[in-house]
């Protein structure tokens, strides 16, 4: 056989993370002494709550770390199930909730368990782009659906109206709050997009990985609106623990056995002590609070900041810790944009490319989930970059 017999799946061919060049770069000038203000991670810098530490501490000296079940281990499922009685007031039982690492994961499982090869799925653009990149590798079709203000950046069923007319689609994906823009859908428009897709019969996915990082008390759950929607949810965000690998879905029932049998199979089971610091965490809320609290004060300095220096057109930041600006009235390429203001101010930025390859040239996205002094720095640093 020549060596042209041995190539990549086509479907392993999916697009990279541009931003990936911008932070690869930031590194580089870190390496040569220059200090740079990340805006462009996705992550809280705050470390995982105590509790969950002492609780990892404390698996690490006396706990034997071996396989779990594949849907999790019970205390975590349960204590699950008392979040949504807490937080939303829905009773839920425990073995539908299916422990994941990372919502990376919980889509993976989620993608295979609901949909076959060629089926086509809604999402917006713009919008988090390992979505389109795990669709097309696991041969389903995103549908990518241009949203903008008249929406509020938001699917609607006329939007998916207009997508049927293509073809049938067998699955909405939203996320609220958003990323990269922020926004959340009010409980109106997340109401009436379910009660559509149950008419339709079409699988309605909610992303909430950033449920808790809400800044208007309009926080809804899809499963207070259905019990056939797909949730999921991670440890990521809002509990500070990227780096732990756990997430969680709320599966309808007829789904609960073919995502285990799907887990069981791929990755067997999420690591044990992770899953222990997990359950930990979420007797943690007074800790994270505290780091909201810090998110609210550098979305108010930002509000105001960005658009004194010249971003003036901000999407609305209704939750997550993004902000999502206009860049045209100085830019039409974000990728060049943001090496710009990397390499003159040392503020790195996320080209809005890698959400929306459409109109992704003239965004980028800043991301406030760091120190407070780090913002306002950026601010006075970013604004001596505009002005010159
Ligand atoms: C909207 C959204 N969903 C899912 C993820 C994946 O997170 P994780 O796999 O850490 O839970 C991210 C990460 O940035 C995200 O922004």
């Amino acid at each position: 056989m020549t060596n042209e017999a041995f190539q990549p799946s086509r479907r392993s061919d999916v697009a990279p993370f541009i931003a990936m060049d911008v932070l690869a770069e930031a590194a580089k000038l870190e390496a040569g002494g220059r200090s740079i203000i990340h805006m462009e991670v996705g992550q809280p810098s705050a470390p995982a709550p105590r509790l969950a530490l002492e609780a990892a501490r404390k698996a690490l000296e006396h706990g034997r770390l071996g396989y779990t079940a594949a849907a999790g281990i019970q205390p975590l499922r349960h204590a699950l199930a008392e979040h949504y009685k807490r937080e939303y007031g829905v009773e839920v039982p425990s073995d539908r909730i299916m422990v994941t690492t990372g919502s990376s994961a919980g889509f993976n499982l989620a993608f295979l368990a609901a949909f076959d090869p060629g089926d086509r799925i809604a999402l917006t653009a713009p919008g988090y782009p390992a979505y389109r990149n795990i669709l097309r590798s696991l041969g389903l079709i995103p549908v990518e659906i241009e949203v903008s203000e008249e929406t509020r950046w938001c699917l609607t069923p006329e939007h998916i109206e207009q997508a049927l007319k293509d073809g049938p689609v067998r699955g909405i994906l939203v996320a609220s709050p958003a990323n990269p823009t922020g926004t959340m859908m009010s409980s109106d428009a997340l109401t009436e997009l379910i009660r559509f897709a149950e008419a339709e019969k079409i699988w309605f996915i909610s992303d909430e990985i950033y449920h808790g990082l809400d800044y208007s008390g309009d926080q809804k759950s899809a499963l207070e609106i259905s019990d056939n929607a797909i949730i999921i949810n991670s440890f990521s965000k809002y509990y500070c623990m990227t780096g732990w690998r756990i997430g969680w879905m709320v599966l309808p029932d007829q789904l609960v056995r073919p995502a285990e049998r799907l887990a069981q199979n791929l990755y067997i089971s999420a690591p044990e002590m992770s899953q222990l610091a997990a359950t930990a965490a979420l007797g943690s809320v007074q800790e994270l609070e505290a780091v909201k609290a810090g998110y609210v004060a550098n979305r108010e300095l930002l509000l105001e900041g960005l658009p004194a220096i010249g971003f003036d057109q901000l999407l609305p930041v209704d939750g997550a810790f993004y902000i999502y600006a206009d860049i045209s009235r100085f830019s039409d390429d974000s990728l060049r944009f943001a090496r710009q203001m990397l390499h003159d101010a040392g503020v790195a930025a996320t080209p809005g490319v890698d959400f929306d390859p459409v109109h992704g040239h003239k965004f980028l996205r800043f991301s406030f989930a760091g120190a407070h002094e780090n913002m306002k720095e950026a601010l006075v640093r970013m604004s001596n970059f505009l002005s010159r």
